[in-house]
């Protein structure tokens, strides 16, 4: 049995992870109330610019039947640091300080600038006792899509691809299934926690893929295509749904006459520094995560340019004998599952 912070900050986790496809650039985190070794009320952050977790936290608690004097003197587990500035919404050491906290128990610190320790030091400062770091391996885990966005100013990136027992990513000019009916549901729910995806303009060609979450609940991410000469055609299903799609071209967007009201073009230019404007454009549409899912040369041109924060690999017992050849990563998995018969690998690399 865990000891008591541990076991309130897990469900601090537990709460957290139920906001993470909808929380964008920010922070998934949970919150609880506890007083007397009872659970009180607990919050989340839903949705990003909406509340944050401590602020439902204490919304659920003020819904309850408790006297006023039962909401003094509690203590508070939050799955981050609170936040002490105010942005779309109060700070939340402002909300604590209010409340009557005595004691506030914290997994990880918040590394967004203005936040990144300021938070913990106003608590200290009102008087209440602040504990941090508490099962902070898991804690980072879950704040590091924030955090990377906050320190890096551009989204978390995930690279994705489905490799066959030989090492192809597909035959040549085709589409090849490689994945089974489990990793590919998952691969949705990777699509459903992410903000944008992205692929380059054979794959777009040659799969003809949609880039949803059809076999998943959640919302689908914003799809984005890399076609510089604009030589993808209108027909494809990426152009042809109801889901919106970004065009990155080299191509001046004031001659281009739009496909249809869901494509977006965006003009960048297709030299060096593409990949690192891309992101910048993504940052300032807070783009919080980015999952590309190739194919070879898109894969390669982010770990060219270590622009790659974690990447997941599923394996297949498909024989393909000659095809596109996957990237090689030269390191041990961190984590690997198997579903059915595919393996499934994750590197974190950030
Ligand atoms: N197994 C899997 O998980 C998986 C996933 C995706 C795709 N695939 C397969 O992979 C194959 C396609 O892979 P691919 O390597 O031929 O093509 P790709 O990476 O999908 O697209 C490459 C093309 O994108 C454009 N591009 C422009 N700038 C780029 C940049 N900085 N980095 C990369 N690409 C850039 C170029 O088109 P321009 O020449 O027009 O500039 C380039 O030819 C398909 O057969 C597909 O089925 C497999
Ligand atoms: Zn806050």
């Amino acid at each position: 049995m865990l000891a008591d912070n541990r076991l309130y900050i897990h469900r601090t986790f537990d709460l957290s992870r139920l906001g993470v496809q909808n929380v964008r650039s920010n922070p998934a985190v949970g919150s609880i109330i506890v007083k007397n070794n009872v659970i009180l009320s607990e919050g989340y952050h839903k949705k990003f610019g909406e509340k944050h977790a401590e602020v439902n936290a204490f919304d659920n608690l003020h819904n309850s039947q408790l006297t006023e004097n039962d909401k003094l003197k509690v203590t508070l587990y939050v799955s981050l640091e609170p936040c002490c500035i105010v942005g779309k919404t109060a700070a939340c050491t402002e909300l604590i300080k209010q409340n009557s906290v005595t004691n506030v128990v914290i997994s990880s610190i918040d590394k967004t600038p203005k936040v990144d320790g300021n938070g913990v030091a106003i608590l200290e400062n009102a008087g209440i006792k602040t504990t941090t770091n508490i099962e902070s391996v898991v804690g980072d885990q879950i704040a590091k899509t924030r955090n990377i966005f906050a320190i890096q100013q551009r989204p978390y990136i995930t690279l994705k691809w489905a490799v066959s027992q030989d090492g192809f990513l597909s035959s040549i000019g085709k589409q090849t299934t490689l994945s089974n009916q489990f990793s590919k549901r998952l691969v949705h729910k990777w699509r459903s926690e992410n903000d944008a995806i992205l692929i380059g303009t054979n794959t777009a060609l040659t799969d003809n893929p949609q880039l949803n979450t059809r076999h998943y609940f959640g919302p689908s991410p914003l799809r984005i295509v890399l076609d510089r000469t604009l030589r993808l055609p209108f027909s494809l299903k990426l152009f042809t749904d109801e889901y919106p799609v970004w065009i990155i071209t080299e191509q001046p967007t004031n001659t281009i006459h739009p496909i249809n009201d869901t494509v977006t073009y965006h003009n960048i230019r297709f030299d060096h520094a593409l990949l690192k404007n891309l992101m910048d454009l993504l940052y300032k549409a807070n783009v919080g995560t980015l999952l590309v899912e190739g194919g070879a040369q898109v894969l390669g041109s982010f770990i060219d340019e270590n622009l790659c924060d974690e990447i997941r690999i599923i394996k297949s017992n498909h024989i393909i004998g000659q095809g596109v050849v996957a990237p090689k990563i030269q390191q041990k998995a961190d984590e690997t599952i198997q579903m059915d018969s595919d393996t499934v690998s994750f590197y974190y690399l950030s």
